[in-house]
């Protein structure tokens, strides 16, 4: 008997995450699962879905604990023998108001956007199947970033040969200078979430390249445009069923396709980012 198909959505219990489970439930032939960091709120989102006549399935799971990544990866692999889509969608951007000093804004920042992302991949992406697709929510932010490193830092995060290590290295490098107020002097963009997400593009570019050849996996990162939610606000351009469009394109790429793979999307366009 073949196990079922399942996909997994991190921090979907609103915004674009949730929107991603709504177009899998409606277009993915397969289990898809609502997680959550809270208990109380992943089951409040569960809920306003059973209400379109859509059905997820439900675990916790919070993106800065190991522990809980680890619990999802046993569940998945216990129950259906590892994951077939793996959108990892949750992250955070302050308020442009929020009182939170710059250096604790980019320490958090950089934790949750970049470091709970590598935790994450690192322990999902080797019980993923053959065939699997996995897609990491980025943003033109994180272009904008870019422009603004020192020459060096540039060709840095664009270049060919980095490692996991070098590039963690490289954030912590962007949190210590934020921290001691050096983030300048020390050739890096001052804006924090941009920093996080460059960090992103680039870790999404080196597991792509690792895994290229191994069991059909292809790994994406997107920006969803801007959307109308907590984080995007109320005069954004797009709903966040639109800005859903894109990691569910790359999410559901077909099963022979060998690329995009490790590349940005920004809405639908491919953008090399690091040529
Ligand atoms: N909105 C935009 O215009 C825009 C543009 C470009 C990129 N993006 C990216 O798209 C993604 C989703 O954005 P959004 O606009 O939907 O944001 P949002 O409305 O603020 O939702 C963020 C989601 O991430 C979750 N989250 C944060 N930290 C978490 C953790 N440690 N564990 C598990 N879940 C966690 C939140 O959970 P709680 O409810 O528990 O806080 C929430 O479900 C983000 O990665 C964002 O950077 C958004």
């Amino acid at each position: 008997m073949s196990l079922p198909k399942i996909a997994i959505v991190t921090g979907a219990n609103r915004g674009i995450g949730l929107a991603t489970v709504r177009g899998l439930l409606k277009k993915y032939e397969g289990k898809v699962y609502l997680t959550s960091r809270d208990e109380a709120r992943g089951q409040d989102a569960v809920a306003s879905l059973n209400k379109e006549g859509l059905k997820p399935a439900f675990q916790q799971l919070d993106t800065a604990s190991k522990t809980s990544i680890n619990n999802l990866k046993d569940y998945v692999v216990e129950k259906y023998g590892g994951l077939d889509i793996l959108v990892h969608n949750a992250g955070i951007l302050y308020k442009k108001d929020d009182p939170t000093p710059y250096p604790e804004r980019a320490k958090t920042t950089v934790q949750t956007n970049y470091f709970d992302t590598v935790n994450v991949l690192n322990a999902l992406l080797p019980v993923m199947k053959t065939g699997g697709r996995v897609v990491t929510l980025s943003t033109n932010i994180s272009l904008i970033a870019l422009q603004g490193c020192r020459d060096d830092i540039k060709s840095f995060f664009r270049s060919d040969d980095l490692t996991e290590k070098m590039l963690s290295d490289k954030m912590k490098e962007f949190v210590v200078s934020a921290e001691e107020g050096k983030h300048d002097e020390n050739g890096f963009d001052e804006h924090a979430y941009g920093m996080s997400k460059l960090g992103v593009n680039a870790l999404t570019r080196i597991m792509a390249r690792d895994l290229k050849g191994q069991r059909d996996i292809l790994i994406n990162c997107c920006c969803p445009g801007w959307v109308r939610t907590d984080m995007g606000g109320e005069n954004a351009p797009f709903s966040p069923d639109q800005g859903a469009q894109i990691p569910l394109k790359l999410a559901m790429l077909p099963a022979d396709s060998t690329e995009p793979n490790g590349e940005l999307h920004v809405r639908r366009k491919l953008v090399k980012w690091y040529e």
